[in-house]
């Protein structure tokens, strides 16, 4: 019954999962297990090196563990922590129609675009291209790209660290309504070094020598 359960809902399961990069004799990632497996919003913190990034690029499969199993039954989206190193398009609007379903009507495309550009406090910025926008623009059109992409699971690496607060109040309560709404809710798993930011987490957890520690509420979470 558990199992049948958890292969409907989207989630991600780590068994004993380690990772070195070629020609390195540490594993940077070791027997480290966790899981995710209901919809919310899940934030990981770590020193400077510790991983993150790497543990993002295995769960979406751009790199491959050398042992363990990772299970994951999600539709993923990524928002990469450098917004150069994704963004493929001139202008902020074929930006974002190369991650729209293509499948539905120009009015609603239109309607799509208009609506993540404001959540992510860029109305206006359609026509703009890319090489004008800001960093922390960039930022917001990258995460803007994740909203319009329907993915059931988004993964934001420092999502935030290039924006003012304003934006990234923004950004944090747009992610909240999607991961908390009460219909179809997704899932976030959102890395961090701002720590203002854990309280909008469901679960918190720390990445350290290559383990990730288990997930705990925001206000018993307590970062060593
Ligand atoms: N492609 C690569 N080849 C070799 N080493 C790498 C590669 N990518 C990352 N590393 C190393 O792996 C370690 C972890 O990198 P990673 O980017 O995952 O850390 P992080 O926790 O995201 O750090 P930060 O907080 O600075 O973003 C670092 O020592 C980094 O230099
Ligand atoms: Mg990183």
């Amino acid at each position: 019954m558990r199992d049948s359960l958890e292969s409907e809902i989207h989630h991600i399961k780590f068994k004993d999962v380690s990772f070195s990069y070629p020609g390195e004799k540490e594993n940077l990632i070791f027997k480290c297990n966790f899981s995710i497996k209901k919809p919310g919003f899940w934030m990981i913190v770590g020193k400077n090196g510790s991983g993150k990034s790497t543990l993002l690029k295995l769960i979406n499969g751009i790199i491959k563990p050398q042992n363990g199993i990772i299970n994951c039954k999600a539709d993923i989206g990524m928002v990469f922590q450098n917004p150069d190193h994704q963004i493929l398009m001139p202008n902020c609007r074929s930006e974002l129609l190369i991650n729209v379903n293509q499948n539905i009507s120009d009015f609603e495309i239109n309607k799509k675009i208009e609506y993540v550009l404001d959540q992510v406090g860029l109305s206006g910025f359609e026509k703009r291209p890319v090489h004008t926008l800001s960093g922390g623009q960039k930022q917001r059109l990258t995460i803007a790209c994740a909203l319009i992409s329907n993915r059931n699971f988004i993964l934001l690496d420092e999502p935030t660290a290039l924006l003012d607060q304003t934006s990234q109040i923004k950004v944090l309560k747009t992610i909240k309504n999607l991961t908390s709404d009460h219909k179809n809710p997704i899932s976030a798993l959102w890395i961090t070094h701002r720590y203002e930011e854990l309280t909008y987490a469901d679960a918190v957890a720390e990445l350290k020598n290559g383990l990730l520690s288990g997930w705990k509420e925001p206000s018993k979470f307590q970062y060593n």
